[in-house]
């Protein structure tokens, strides 16, 4: 299989510009879709480009797996044509039961893939009961949704079309429309073979998640440079070990971690305890666990018993990957914490609730923490400063 890099996969497909290094697209907007259409002829000029078809494997930035091979499902192979319908699908309003709703207006680019609400506003302005989680690094990600009750990011897809708070559509009104705009219909049939299903469009937008990054931050430069302090490179002669050793040293200076944000790390995978569940590229172990959020009152946040029934799963929820977590506030699946000092503080407490009560099926790995206001400043700034890295820069496409 082919390696593209994810960027330029997605600045090569179509004829539309590309950002080139920063975040935003637009300035405080909400905007979705870049005016104008996609014309029949530039479609088919990038159906007919010779690697349009070719399966790849997406490389992520400093941090994520090399080989990304094993996280792209075998009956989905990612093809630059496939990504980029799912791409136009992702942005698209249309998919909606009033033309206003899209993925993007949830998971926006421009708000770290989320949409920096405690709670998400679905169509005719009605408000959902949990937070949008970003879209960055679900690639990695071995279930779906708070609970996990989604298994693929295919599964996933197919919910929010449906859903009467989200987009308020149906798949076969969907399949419909896909069918009736020529430039979505010549897409799916180059791709699939056929007319456009809840199936084929489900599986266009998950190969387009699956190339949305965050890496390469200042830790994860540190963590790729920090193995060669131990080996002795004075007389190495293996050049391609030398090559890695120039490429890490290289990084590590043009990323540097704060001392400060050392000294949160250290705290992190130490005496904060925080690494008992925040492991892996993405710092997320794909467990579920109650850290005592949305616990008070009558009705206690159910999260993964809803999955399993099972009681000591009551009030878990699926650990979040936290690359780029800066950009993603508020936080937890209520949005309950307002910034990052909010959750450290939270965790100090060890997960009790406001009024001091905790929830009897609290995880044992939570408990109060002897963090004085220095170690405090450190883990925030660990979390803000050593986390914070590139993620891929997608142009918010025209539409056909
Ligand atoms: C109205 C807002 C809204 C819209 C529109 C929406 N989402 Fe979401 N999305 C959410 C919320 C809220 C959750 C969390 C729900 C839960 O866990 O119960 C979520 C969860 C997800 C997740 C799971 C992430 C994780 O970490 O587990 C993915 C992936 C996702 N959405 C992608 C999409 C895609 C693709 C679309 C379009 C087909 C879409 N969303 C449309 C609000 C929205
Ligand atoms: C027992 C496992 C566990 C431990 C230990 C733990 N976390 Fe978490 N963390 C979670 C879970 C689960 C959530 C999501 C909880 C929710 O929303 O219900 C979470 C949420 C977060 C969030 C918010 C993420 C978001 O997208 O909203 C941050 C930031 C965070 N943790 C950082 C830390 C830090 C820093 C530590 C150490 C002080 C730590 N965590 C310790 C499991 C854990």
């Amino acid at each position: 299989m082919n390696k593209i890099a994810p960027s330029l996969l997605l600045c090569g497909a179509l004829a539309v510009s590309c950002q080139v290094s920063g975040f935003s697209l637009f300035d405080g907007g909400f905007k979705l879709g870049v005016p104008g259409t996609l014309s029949l002829d530039d479609i088919r000029a990038s159906l007919a480009e010779p690697d349009a078809h070719t399966p790849f494997v997406p490389v992520g930035p400093v941090g994520m797996p090399a080989d990304l091979s094993e996280f792209i499902p075998e009956d989905n192979p990612m093809t630059k044509a496939k990504v980029e319908l799912g791409r136009q699908l992702y942005f698209d309003p249309r998919l909606s039961g009033d033309g206003t709703i899209a993925c993007a207006t949830c998971h926006h680019p421009d708000m770290g893939w989320t949409d920096n609400a405690p709670v998400s506003t679905g169509i005719h302005g009605q408000k959902g009961g949990v937070s949008a989680p970003t879209v960055m690094n679900r690639i990695l990600g071995k279930t779906q949704f708070w609970d996990g009750r989604a298994a693929s990011l295919e599964a996933q897809a197919a919910g929010p079309v449906g859903n009467p708070i989200e987009m308020g559509f149906t798949w076969e009104r969907a399949e419909k429309l896909l069918r009736e705009v020529e430039g979505y219909d010549m897409q799916f049939q180059a791709i699939f073979g056929g007319p456009a299903t809840e199936e084929t469009a489900t599986k266009a937008i998950a190969a387009f998640e699956r190339t949305v990054f965050a890496g390469g931050s200042p830790y994860d430069h540190f963590e790729r440079a920090t193995p060669f302090y131990n080996l002795d490179m004075e007389d190495e002669t293996d050049e391609d070990l030398i090559a890695r050793y120039e490429e890490a040293m290289q990084g590590e200076d043009d990323n540097p971690m704060t001392e400060s944000a050392k000294r949160g790390r250290e705290l992190f995978f130490g005496k904060a305890n925080c690494s008992a569940c925040h492991v892996g590229p993405d710092l997320s172990d794909e467990q579920f666990h109650n850290i005592g959020i949305g616990q008070m009152g009558p009705e206690p946040f159910p999260g993964r018993f809803a999955v399993t029934g099972v009681d000591a799963d009551r009030g878990a929820t699926k650990t979040p990957g936290l690359h780029n977590i800066v950009d993603t506030a508020p936080y937890m699946h209520d949005g309950s914490l307002k910034t990052l000092t909010e959750v450290i503080l939270h965790y100090k407490r060890g997960g009790t609730n406001t009024d001091g009560t905790k929830s009897p099926y609290l995880s044992d790995k939570i408990f109060p923490l002897d963090l004085n206001e220095q170690e405090i400043d450190d883990l925030v700034e660990f979390l803000e400063q050593g986390l914070t890295g590139e993620v891929t820069p997608v142009e918010i496409p025209r539409l056909p």
